[in-house]
């Protein structure tokens, strides 16, 4: 490596300070930039007001800064072509062109070429018409999961367990009601039950290279019950994750919806986001994303022991064969704290107090919903802090990071107190 780089990161939540928390400690990495960033982010980076979905913005913010690489942390940028326009202007860019972001853009896109490609997922079907979609719902019965085919913030998936839940939600998809734009296709789908998991991979051209196995909590409370959210906590291993699983997905999955891109013309560079469910019947994929899940990147970041300021540039820069990653060993948890309300409406503002005596406590807090107001600390989104610890089992990082959140002072925060239960289980065993 020559000259320590400069890197723009683009994006403002805890994957992004994550991201930028790593850059910081890469070798290669002499200065982070990132826009707009947000009050956490602001140790480890030059904090740029501009806004991660205002793609002129990011362009004419990367002709002023020059980078030598720029990581996009969030999808809508992606599905918009920022990683297209900011490669025409002759940067390297990790984050897929907008043709390969539709793997996340649109799921009917990605539901049929998972299919021609022959990558397992769930039996599904797509519709435009309310009253067929209705018939479809009829003849395969509850539980169904509906789901909105456009970009809808990670709350355009509904697992109905009656008929009625599930006709109710197709149709106000449909009518644009709930979704707009992104509900004008609808995704019925047979209805899966097993483990969830993530696997994430670093992709570049043919090369792809596997992350450590994740796992999300998608629901809000303990048990994994309540309504969907964003994810309310993540670690790295998932035990259920075994070396046969991930040569599995590697080889069913990975491998070959690359490879259909591509016979599309799309070249894939940047994560693959591949979403699991282990089932009776097998694995099948839940879904693509194409950038790194958030709060999954929290546990990733912190476990991860390469350069990864050296790793997303070799990607970027079509030179990833041969790259090798190197992980902590352990368990790494990331406890999110949310707005009260959460994910429904909440209220902003609220003062956030203890932060520093959580980090003191041996925890990391990634930022992700915060404000700086008068000098102080406050929520300003759902999902607000990312407390994470790295520990040699799952029970002491556990242990450590529930420890270190009783120093929050934030008394209305809301956070499960089980994240990793699954895992401390098969521990125990
Ligand atoms: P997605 O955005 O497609 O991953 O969906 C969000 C969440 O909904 C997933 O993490 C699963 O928990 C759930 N989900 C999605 N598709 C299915 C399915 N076919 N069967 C059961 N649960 C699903
Ligand atoms: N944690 C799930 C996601 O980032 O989509």
């Amino acid at each position: 490596m020559g000259q320590a780089m400069k890197v723009l990161v683009v994006g403002g939540g805890g994957r992004e300070h994550a991201l930028c928390w790593k850059l910081n400690r890469s070798d290669s990495v002499g200065e982070v930039v990132c826009a707009p960033g947000n009050p956490g982010i602001k140790r480890e980076a030059r904090c740029v007001n501009v806004g991660a979905e205002d793609v002129d913005g990011l362009l004419a913010l990367a002709a002023t800064e020059k980078p030598d690489l720029v990581v996009v942390g969030p999808e809508v940028p992606l599905v918009a072509g920022l990683g297209n326009k900011l490669r025409e202007e002759g940067f390297a860019v990790f984050g897929p062109d907008k043709a390969a972001a539709n793997l996340e853009g649109s799921k009917s896109f990605s539901k049929r070429l998972m299919h021609d490609a022959g990558v397992p997922t769930a039996r599904f079907e797509v519709h435009v018409d309310a009253d067929e979609a209705v018939d479809t719902i009829r003849s395969w019965g509850a539980p169904i999961v509906i789901k909105a085919s456009g970009l809808a913030a990670g709350k355009g998936v509904i697992v109905a367990q009656t008929e009625k839940e599930a006709i109710v939600a197709a149709r106000d998809m449909l009518a644009g009601n709930t979704f707009g734009d992104a509900g004008s296709q609808v995704i019925i789908e047979e209805c899966l039950i097993g483990e969830e998991a993530s696997c994430l991979f670093i992709v570049s051209g043919d090369t792809i290279l596997p992350l450590a196995s994740s796992q999300d909590h998608k629901a809000l409370l303990d048990g994994d019950k309540g309504p969907n959210t964003g994810g309310m906590g993540a670690y790295s291993p998932a035990p259920c994750v075994t070396d046969a699983v991930e040569n599995e997905v590697l080889e069913t999955i990975a491998r070959p919806i690359i490879a259909a891109l591509k016979k599309k013309g799309a070249e894939f560079i940047g994560i693959l986001y591949a979403g699991v469910m282990l089932t009776k019947n097998g694995l099948k994929t839940l879904e693509f994303n194409v950038r790194f899940g958030d709060p999954e990147c929290q546990p990733l970041m912190s476990r991860l022991k390469s350069d990864l300021g050296e790793v997303l540039l070799a990607a970027a820069e079509r030179r990833l064969d041969g790259v090798e990653l190197e992980w902590e060993a352990g368990t790494s948890l990331c406890v999110v704290v949310s707005s009260d309300g959460y994910p429904s409406s909440f209220e902003k503002g609220q003062r956030i107090g203890g932060l520093d005596a959580v980090e003191a406590a041996g925890a990391t807090v990634f930022h992700a919903g915060t404000a700086e107001k008068n000098g102080v600390i406050v929520n300003a989104g759902g999902r607000v802090l990312g407390v994470t610890t790295v520990a040699p089992s799952v029970k002491e990082a556990q242990t450590a990071v529930y420890m270190a959140l009783e120093n929050l002072d934030w008394p209305t925060g809301f956070y499960r107190r089980d994240i990793a239960y699954r895992a401390l289980a098969r521990e125990e065993k």
